[in-house]
Formats: C-alpha cells, sequence, structure tokens
C-alpha cells in the first residue's frame, strides 16, 4: 500500500491503472468495521481500490467537533493495509483547500432538510469534497454506507445533476452485537452514555415493526426516544432515499448520534 500526500503523485499513480476498475472508498479515518466493510466491498469488486483519509474541515459548522474528532493515523495504516487498499490517499487540508480556494457545490432541497437544519453547512461540505475527490481519482466507482443515508441520497443526487460518470454503491449499516450502529464518534460515549445510546436503534426497529403492522414508525419511534431521559431527540422522520427510511438524530451528552432503517425490506 502506498500512502499518498499531493493530487499529482495520486493521479501519476492511477494513470497506468486506468484500463482496470478503480474504485474509490472516501472516509474521514479512525476506521471501524463500517468502513472496512467498504473497503473489503471495494477490494472483492475493483482492481485498484482508493482509500481517501481526510478530517474535511469544510463540513464541520461552527462549534462542531473539528477540533476532537478521533485522529488515528497510524492504527488506520495499518487496518487500510491489512484490507488491501493500493493507495491511501491521505492529504494536508492546504492540499485540498488551496489559499483562494472559493467555489463550491451548494445542493440544495434535500440538503437542507434533516441534518441540513441542524447542520446547515453540512451538505456543501461534503458535496465539494467528494466531487473534489471523484475528479482527482476519477474513481469507476465510489462506496458510501447507508449508515449515513441522507449523505448517500445528496452523493448520488450529485452524480446525477453534474452528469458525473461513476457508479455509486451503498453499503449495509454496520452494527456492534447489540444493535449500535458503529460510527467513528463512538468513541466520544462514556459507558453510560453508550447504554443509553443503545435507546436509538432500538427506537428505530421498534419503529419500523410497527409500520410493518400499520402503524405509525414515527410516532412509535419517537415515544420509544422520550422513554430514554438521558437524551434529546432532534429528529424523527421517514424520507424516501431509494425506498422509505425511518431516520433519527439524538444528543447524548456532547455527542450527536445519527441511524435509520429502511422501512421496506430492502436490501440495505
Ligand atoms: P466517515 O464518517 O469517515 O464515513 C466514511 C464512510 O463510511 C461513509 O460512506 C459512511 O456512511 C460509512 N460508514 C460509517 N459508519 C458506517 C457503518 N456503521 N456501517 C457502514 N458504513 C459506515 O462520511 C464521511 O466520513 C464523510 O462525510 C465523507 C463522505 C468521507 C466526506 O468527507
Amino acid at each position: 500500500m502506498k500512502i499518498v500526500r499531493t493530487k499529482s503523485d495520486l493521479r501519476a499513480l492511477l494513470e497506468p491503472l486506468r484500463g482496470g476498475r478503480v474504485g474509490l472508498v472516501p472516509t474521514m479515518g479512525a476506521f471501524h468495521e463500517g468502513h472496512l466493510s467498504l473497503l473489503r466491498a471495494a477490494r472483492r469488486e475493483c482492481n485498484t481500490v482508493v482509500c481517501s483519509l481526510f478530517v474535511n474541515p469544510t463540513q464541520f459548522g461552527q462549534g462542531e467537533d473539528l477540533e476532537r474528532y478521533p485522529r488515528k493515523d497510524a492504527r488506520d495504516r495499518e487496518l487500510a493495509q491489512a484490507e488491501g487498499v493500493d493507495f491511501l490517499f491521505a492529504p494536508a487540508s492546504e492540499e485540498m483547500y488551496p489559499p483562494g480556494f472559493e467555489t463550491w457545490v451548494e445542493p440544495e432541497r434535500l440538503a437542507l432538510e434533516l441534518e441540513g437544519v441542524i447542520r446547515p453547512t453540512h451538505f456543501r461540505g461534503v458535496a465539494t469534497i467528494c466531487l473534489k475527490l471523484f475528479n482527482i481519482v476519477r474513481p469507476n466507482v465510489a462506496y458510501f454506507g447507508a449508515k449515513d443515508a441522507q449523505q448517500l441520497a445528496v452523493i448520488e443526487l450529485l452524480v446525477r445533476d453534474l452528469d458525473l460518470e461513476l457508479e455509486i454503491r451503498a453499503i449495509k449499516t454496520v452494527r456492534d452485537e447489540d444493535g449500535l450502529a458503529l460510527s467513528s464518534r463512538n468513541s466520544y460515549l462514556s459507558p453510560t452514555e453508550r447504554r443509553i445510546a443503545l435507546a436509538l436503534p432500538n427506537a428505530l426497529a421498534r419503529g419500523a415493526e410497527a409500520g410493518r403492522d400499520g402503524g405509525d414508525p414515527v410516532a412509535v419511534a419517537r415515544a420509544a426516544l422520550d422513554e430514554e431521559p438521558g437524551l434529546k431527540t432532534q429528529y424523527v422522520a421517514v424520507a424516501d432515499y431509494d425506498g422509505p427510511r425511518l431516520l433519527a438524530a439524538v444528543q447524548v451528552g456532547k455527542t450527536r448520534l445519527i441511524d435509520n432503517v429502511s422501512l421496506k425490506g430492502s436490501k440495505i
């Protein structure tokens, strides 16, 4: 595995490999099994696997966790290598945002609901960095987790609206044994908070079950979250992202957690 720091080096390294299928897995590091499942899918399906590791400052709002976002570069390098990644692209911030940077991808309606209400500039940062990565790597396929269902929908729309020539592959949410969706931000949780956080997947499961029985998934999930006094519910909603999904965001102590489930027995 090669660690690559600059766009020009990465382009040069990829040039002779364009005959085969190039897969990109964009990440912000602090790898867990969710990231690894994306890397494994890429390794199975592509000749060349590029993993980007970049804590993208522009998708964090004022007062969010950019400074304390977990950084585990040495461990991430080992994990990426073990998964057979060919190129780990880990640029410095100035490489991606040189002085004078001022051109943005502004997703609209889809990016302004749910997460967008609480994080109004988040998806502009995500869409911009993803388009930049797509332009640098020019992958045939890019891998995203269903854990961030709204992000996945924003990226699929970006690809469609801007006529990008790549396939987006959605990968099922990886969960701990007790059901908590894996997230780099879970490392912020104390043992007590970790226990409280379980109310999130449990409430979504109850909501989805109610939905299958003809009930109101949002009302049921919200009521289940209300039973847990240790968390604050930010939203519970149904959205149609390639099929209906039940989504929720909660705050446990200082940590924001999001999760979602399919409402119509889709595979992911
Ligand atoms: P990050 O949070 O590091 O996530 C990288 C990818 O891993 C995303 O596609 C995310 O949906 C996926 N992922 C996270 N947790 C998962 C889980 N439990 N199961 C399956 N997949 C999971 O998402 C980002 O980074 C950034 O916004 C990025 C797209 C890299 C742009 O900066």
